[in-house]
């Protein structure tokens, strides 16, 4: 296999994520995660995340290679995440990835966590299909995105985003109103298998007429955030017990539901034919059926990456920094910063 051989350094949030890539091809993926130091606080402590990525990241370094079975000595291009995510999380990810390319001499690429989300298909389909549309759902963030060039920020241009909660952060507050352990993603899934999708009728957020108008392609998941938490309190007040599955099932429906409509309305606006969805959601078992089921019926090709590619690790870092340099792209200075809310 050919291609630049490139480390990837994801600090972003909880995963401390290494990966090596050749090209779109995946060579390691070591990921340690905080998060269950954060299940007791029902979110990401930043300060405990940084905390974490610093006692990980040399051994998880150290994992990556000797399962990619390279030495540090053979990369060419070290790749980081140096935004969007919390500060001092990517402080340490940018500090690591400084101290990794100075030491060996080699360019130094900072990436942007969302465009990485995007890329990190290539290691599992082939070359991304440019143009297509990104719909990126996660913990963090909830955008929709027109992608024609993944490795330059003019080439991702978000069209939509959420107004307020983030896909997955909606996931984890309802998954806690069901009393289901953090993160509630994987929880709510698995009890809707159980549950019925139209036990309740749950709102579609920025789906009026009139909402359309000025939020066509944006998402807002707090108003049904918080007809469950009413739906539930009602249940305990009259002393019936919550049916949890068919509480998850209407509510998975109804993010589902949303997500799918607004991100194929968002390439047939566009004219274009593929769908790429990435971030943690995406790992969501009805999002990708009715996405498919969907897109099938309008001719839209869809990708979704494995789930233990959508989430956050260090894989994805390095398939878009490898892309950079095969694309020909200026590294960066060593006086990259990190930057909490670098926009796409
Ligand atoms: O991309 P990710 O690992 O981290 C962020 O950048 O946020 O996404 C984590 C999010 C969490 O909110 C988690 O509950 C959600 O992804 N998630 C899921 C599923 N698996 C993970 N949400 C719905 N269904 C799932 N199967
Ligand atoms: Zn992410």
């Amino acid at each position: 296999s050919d291609g630049p051989l490139v480390l990837g350094i994801e600090t972003s949030c909880d995963e401390t994520g290494v990966g090596i890539v050749r090209g779109h091809t995946l060579l390691a993926d070591a990921v340690a995660s905080s998060v269950e130091e954060h299940a007791r606080f029902g979110g990401v402590v930043p300060e405990v995340a940084s905390r974490a990525h610093l006692e990980a990241m040399v051994p998880t370094i150290e994992r990556a290679c000797e399962t990619a079975g390279v030495r540090l000595a053979d990369i060419d291009a070290v790749a980081v995440t140096h935004g969007p995510g919390l500060a001092g999380a990517l402080l340490v990810g940018v500090a690591s990835a400084k101290a990794l390319a100075f030491g060996l001499g080699k360019p130094l690429y900072g990436v942007n966590h969302l465009a990485a989300h995007v890329a990190v298909d290539q290691l599992e389909h082939g070359a991304l299909p440019e143009p297509c549309i990104a719909m990126l759902v996660s913990g963090g963030h909830s955008s929709l995105l027109r992608v024609t060039d993944v490795a330059s920020n003019e080439g991702v241009v978000p069209m939509g985003s959420t107004i307020d909660d983030a896909a997955g952060e909606a996931f984890d507050k309802v998954a806690r109103l069901l009393g289901l352990p953090f993160p509630g993603g994987p929880h709510i899934d698995r009890a809707a298998r159980e549950g019925d999708t139209v036990a309740i009728d749950f709102p579609r957020g920025l789906t009026s007429r009139r909402d359309l108008e000025r939020h066509r392609f944006d998402f807002s998941f707090s108003g049904l955030k918080t007809a469950v938490a009413r739906w539930v309190e009602a249940c305990e007040r009259s002393g019936e017990p919550v049916p949890v599955n068919d509480v998850a099932a209407s509510f998975q429906e109804a993010v589902c539901d949303v997500l799918v409509r607004k991100a194929l309305d968002a390439a047939a606006s566009e004219g274009i034919d593929d769908l790429l969805i990435g971030g943690g959601v995406a790992a969501n078992s009805r999002l990708r059926g009715l996405a498919e089921e969907r897109a099938a019926k309008l001719g839209i090709r869809v990708r979704v990456p494995r789930p233990g590619l959508c989430t956050d690790n260090g894989a994805m870092v390095a398939a878009l920094g490898a892309e950079m340099v095969a694309r020909g792209r200026m590294p960066s200075s060593l006086d990259l910063p990190a930057d909490s809310s670098l926009p796409v």
